[in-house]
Order: C-alpha cells, then sequence, then structure tokens
C-alpha cells in the first residue's frame, strides 16, 4: 500500500526582522549572517501566535471537511510545549472541529518529534487504511536577545494529512535512524530560552548525518546517483548546505548539479523565516516542492536531526500532478502580507509574556491577521479563539 503526504502546508506570524538590521543592532559584519549563517529573515511570533496557534493556521489552509470526518489521529510534535499534562493536539483538534472518534497526543524529541509522528502515522494507516491522521510540527525557537544563537531563532508550523494513496508523496519502507545521548541543545521546563553547546551541535548534527546516510546506503545498495534532491533539516540553511556537501562528491557531475541546484530550492522559506525546530525539514521539502517542477516518481532523502539526540534517515517518491495539491498561493501571500520590525520592536515583541500568576489578561488581537489566535488567559487557561467559526 503507498502511504504518505497528502496535503501539506505552512503557517508564519505576520513579523519579522531583517538579518541585516540584526548584524548592524549586534554590531556583528552583515555578511556573517546572511552567508556565514545563510539567513535573510526571521520570524517573530506576537504573543497572540503560540505553537498551538501557529499549527491550528497551519492546518486550517489545508483541511476540507472529508479530512476532518476521516481524521482519527492528531499527532503534535512540538519542542515548545506550553503544558507538561495536556497535549497542544487536544486544544488543535477542537479549534479545527475534527470529528471527535480521535486520538490526539504531543510527541517531543526536540526537533526530530515531527518525524517520529510521520513515521508512526504510516503504521496507523497501515492497520486503518481508510484513516487519515493530521501531524502537525510547530514550534517557536529561542535562544534570547544578544545571544550567538539569536540569528537562528524563528517561528512557525506545517500541517500534513497522511494518506493512504497520497497525492504529493510516498514515504518509502527504508529508513535508518539513530540515538545518542548527548548535551549538545536543550531547554529545561524552567527556561523560556534553549541552551546549546553551538560548535557541538554542528558538529554532532553532521556526524548523524554521516551515520544514518551511510548504514542507509548499506541496507539499502542504494546510491546519491538515486536521488532528485535531499532535504536536510535546517536550524539555520548554511548547517544544511555543510551537511550536502559532505556527501556531494560521491555523486557524478549530473547529480551533484542537480542536488545543488535542488538544495537552494529547498532553502529559499527558511531563509526568511529561520528555524522552526520540529517544522524546518518539513517548510524545506515545501520550499523544494512549490519551488521546483519534480517529475513524478523521483525520490526524495529527508534528514532530520532532534538534538539530544535522534536523527534520522529517510525518502519520499513524488506523485503525479502533486504540484496542483499544494497551497503555494496561499503561501506567498503569507510572506507578502508579513511587516518587518525595527529591532527595538522585535525586543520589546520578543520580551512579552502571558502571565503565570493566574491573573486574567485579554490581549489585543485586532494587530493579528492570523484566524487563529490566542485572545488572553484567565486562571492559567489560554483562550483561543478560531475567527473562521
Ligand atoms: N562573512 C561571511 N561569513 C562569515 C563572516 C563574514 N563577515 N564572519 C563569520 N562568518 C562565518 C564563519 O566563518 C562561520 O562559517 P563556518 O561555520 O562555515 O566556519 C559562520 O559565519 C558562523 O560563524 P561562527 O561559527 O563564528 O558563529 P557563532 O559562533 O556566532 O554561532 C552558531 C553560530 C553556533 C550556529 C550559533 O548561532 C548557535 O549556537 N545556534 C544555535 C545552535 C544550532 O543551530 N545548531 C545547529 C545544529 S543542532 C540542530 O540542528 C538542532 C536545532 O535545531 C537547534
Amino acid at each position: 500500500m503507498k502511504i504518505g503526504i497528502d496535503k501539506i502546508g505552512f503557517h508564519i506570524p505576520q513579523y519579522y526582522v531583517d538579518m541585516n538590521d540584526l548584524a548592524v543592532a549586534r554590531d556583528v559584519e552583515p555578511a556573517k549572517f546572511t552567508i556565514g549563517i545563510g539567513q535573510d529573515g526571521m520570524a517573530v511570533a506576537p504573543i497572540t501566535q503560540d505553537p498551538v496557534t501557529l499549527a491550528a493556521n497551519a492546518a486550517l489552509n489545508i483541511l476540507d471537511e472529508a479530512d476532518r470526518e476521516a481524521i482519527d489521529f492528531v499527532m503534535f510534535g512540538t519542542e515548545t510545549g506550553i503544558d507538561h499534562s495536556k497535549s497542544a493536539a487536544v486544544y488543535v483538534h477542537h479549534l479545527l472541529d475534527l470529528q471527535p472518534n480521535a486520538r490526539s497526543i504531543e510527541m517531543k524529541q526536540a526537533c526530530y518529534g515531527a518525524t517520529a509522528a510521520l513515521q508512526l502515522a504510516k503504521g496507523h494507516i497501515a492497520l486503518n487504511p481508510k484513516s487519515k491522521v493530521l501531524v502537525l510540527a510547530s514550534d517557536i525557537a529561542r535562544y534570547g536577545l544578544n545571544t550567538s544563537g539569536e540569528v537562528t531563532q524563528g517561528a512557525g508550523a506545517v500541517a500534513m494529512v497522511i494518506s493512504a494513496n497520497p497525492k504529493i508523496m510516498t514515504i518509502e519502507n527504508d529508513s535508518t535512524f539513530l540515538t545518542d545521548d548527548i548535551m549538545d541543545f536543550w531547554r529545561p521546563t524552567y527556561s523560556d530560552v534553549a541552551f546549546v553547546d553551538g560548535k557541538f551541535s554542528n558538529e554532532q548534527y553532521l556526524a548523524f548525518v554521516a551515520h544514518v546516510w551511510d548504514k542507509y546506503k548499506e541496507e539499502t545498495k542504494l546510491c546519491l546517483d538515486d536521488f532528485a534532491a535531499i532535504c536536510f533539516h535546517l536550524p539555520y540553511t548554511k548547517m544544511g548546505l555543510k551537511a550536502l556537501q559532505t556527501i556531494l562528491d560521491e555523486g557524478n557531475a549530473d547529480t551533484q548539479e542537480r542536488l545543488q541546484e535542488n538544495f537552494q530550492e529547498s532553502i529559499q522559506y527558511s531563509r526568511n523565516v529561520g528555524n522552526i525546530y520540529t517544522a524546518s525539514l518539513y517548510l524545506g521539502l515545501i520550499s523544494l516542492l512549490e519551488g521546483k517542477e519534480l517529475a513524478a516518481g523521483e525520490r526524495i532523502g529527508l534528514f532530520s536531526y532532534g538534538s539530544g539526540a535522534v536523527g534520522e534517515f529517510f525518502t519520499g517518491i513524488v506523485q503525479e500532478n502533486y504540484r496542483d495539491h499544494l497551497k503555494q498561493d496561499h503561501h506567498t501571500a503569507l510572506f507578502s502580507n508579513r511587516t518587518k520590525l525595527s529591532i527595538a520592536e522585535y525586543e520589546e515583541v520578543f520580551s512579552a509574556v502571558l502571565p503565570t500568576d493566574g491573573s486574567t489578561v485579554t490581549l489585543d488581537t485586532t494587530k493579528d491577521p492570523a484566524p487563529i489566535y490566542v485572545s488572553g488567559i484567565t486562571e492559567h487557561m489560554r483562550q483561543y479563539e478560531n475567527n473562521n467559526k
């Protein structure tokens, strides 16, 4: 049975920071950010957007009534959870009016959560071919103002419907994965910013690429020439480029040219959004699928990496007329309707927090163009609204 991505879309908040502005404010040569790190812009979430609303907005744009009736499993990959207990998936299930006889859970393993969800969704569909699974990946990357990680922040979400006979991409069965208990990046529950050993995290990312790629070749007997493109987890786009460069010379001249060209397509969105942790790999996939007319049957490799750490290399096969099922116009509009923040404005937005003492706050939601937003908090309960209902 063919199982894979039937629908896919993303949402980003309406604010962004230009990396040239950030570089000037931090007294850094702009080329370090735009070339050395490979980022042009960074999405900034206002207080009216959190991981739940970003994911719900991403899903809202891809679901129709048939999906709402068929989805019986919602899996929410995030490392920006808003509650130790209740899963973010339950809120989204309600906000999207999905039929009630569904499982809804949250998955966590840093930026790997959504890949775990995707693979589990595949197993669920194999057992229940008529089902559909909603896989959500949503995160807000925060390292803190004036930190070396600041340039690699971002905010956004990807939503995917996983089904049998998917319209966009099948997921192949071969896949290689690795777990190693390391401290390259972590987010203690008492901290709203990440702790990171930057250089070590870069090294480990590349070590994981080498391990799962070598194991994949050994197990499948496939080689680089069998791939139309490879999408990487993109903590910042230069990281993906470094990973590609470690394996590129295994391909013939045509392959090298093709993979480099398609890699450039896969980083276009991330260059302007930044790291969205568990959604980053899938934002890269959307960027590739929307930016390039791939032929049906072509194979795309996907490298997923979640610090701490778990990595996986898996593959998808592009389906006939897949472009008819993408939401490119909506995504283009999300980018073109964004507002650029000055660094002072960004710092103010970044520093805004909801109260943690149980008091009631009603947020000004008039400036948030997203259909689903946080309208406030009362007695420790976030209040969500969907003005599309
Ligand atoms: N022009 C062009 N390039 C320049 C430059 C200039 N004027 N000045 C510096 N550069 C280059 C440097 O040569 C360097 O390039 P290489 O990596 O190719 O050598 C690049 O810019 C970055 O410079 P530094 O290494 O000095 O940067 P830094 O120490 O300030 O921090 C960072 C970079 C470690 C990535 C930091 O931003 C960070 O800690 N980010 C968060 C951690 C992270 O994203 N890790 C990625 C792997 S972990 C993962 O993938 C999981 C996840 O999502 C977090």
